[in-house]
């Protein structure tokens, strides 16, 4: 029988084979996540094909359904946005220019959000003595990446968007009274809108041929007191980037599939 979708098959995560052997994973705690990760990928792996024989998951999509002739992208540009991409943890050591940035923000900018409020606000951290500061408020886990990443952004949103809907979207200009005395919906708006512009981003990144590798992990008050302060902006997420360089460091994890993930009406 179909699931019914918000009461996923939880049997399946409790599921003994999923839980790698004690001792053989270590904890990490990113900012509020803490990942079981293993510490020997030989184990982690002996784990999941246990766990596939019994359940079936997929993480390679295109052996499921002909994608080339559902999608309108080539393949080339499917596999380096999506089926090939990973989130990278080291790069090459090559340099990036403001030129690809803007790349990457052209993209970025276009992708849609709520009345077009693009609360989005990134700072590119290029200088060694701004990485110093950022990297004091990393995660232990994500300091080593974060500074010797070639080029890092810290995405943050700014909650006084509706200052601007006048030029972003002039048929609600009359709303920005009402958005004024809206401290909390406001921020709402801010923070989900933003993260939908962080998935835009990297998804840009990958366009102009960057990895990248974002980060949650990290102290979120003193990062905004070190580059946000006096400002309405709120830092969300780092984002390292850096061309590839070749290096996959980890089994890809699984993705859910259709019939979990998803349910038709
Ligand atoms: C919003 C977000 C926050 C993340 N935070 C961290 C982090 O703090 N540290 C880290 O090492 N990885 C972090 N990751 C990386 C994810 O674990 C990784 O993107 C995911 O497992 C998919 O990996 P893949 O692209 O190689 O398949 C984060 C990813 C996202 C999208």
């Amino acid at each position: 029988m179909a699931q019914p979708r918000g009461r996923p098959e939880i049997s399946r995560l409790e599921d003994p084979a999923w839980r790698a052997p004690a001792g053989d994973v270590s904890d990490i705690t990113a900012g509020t996540e803490t990942m079981r990760t293993p510490r020997a990928l030989s184990t982690y792996e002996d784990v999941i094909s246990k766990y596939q024989e019994s359940r079936p998951m997929s993480i390679d999509i295109a052996s499921e359904i002909d994608l080339d002739s559902e999608l309108v992208l080539d393949s080339t540009a499917a596999a380096a946005l999506f089926l090939e991409a990973r989130t990278a943890n080291s790069w090459a050591d090559e340099e990036i220019t403001d030129e690809t940035l803007q790349a990457v923000y052209a993209l970025t900018k276009m992708g849609p959000t709520a009345m077009n409020i693009q609360p989005l606000r990134i700072s590119w951290i290029r200088s060694a003595e701004a990485r110093e500061r950022l990297v004091t408020h990393m995660a232990d886990g994500n300091k080593a990446k974060t500074l010797t990443a070639p080029m890092v952004a810290v995405l943050s949103y700014t909650n006084e968007w509706h200052e601007l809907l006048p030029t972003t979207a002039p048929h609600a200009a009359s709303m920005v009274p009402m958005f004024e005395e809206n401290v909390e919906t406001r921020n709402a708006m801010a923070a989900n809108n933003a993260h939908l512009q962080a998935g835009y981003f990297i998804l840009a990144a990958r366009s102009a041929g960057l990895a990248a590798g974002p980060m949650t992990g990290f102290d979120a008050e003193g990062l905004n007191a070190e580059f946000n302060a006096d400002s309405p902006f709120s830092a969300f997420m780092v984002i390292n980037l850096g061309k590839p360089n070749g290096v996959v460091d980890r089994a890809r994890l699984h993705r859910l599939d259709f019939d979990l993930a998803t349910a038709t009406l």
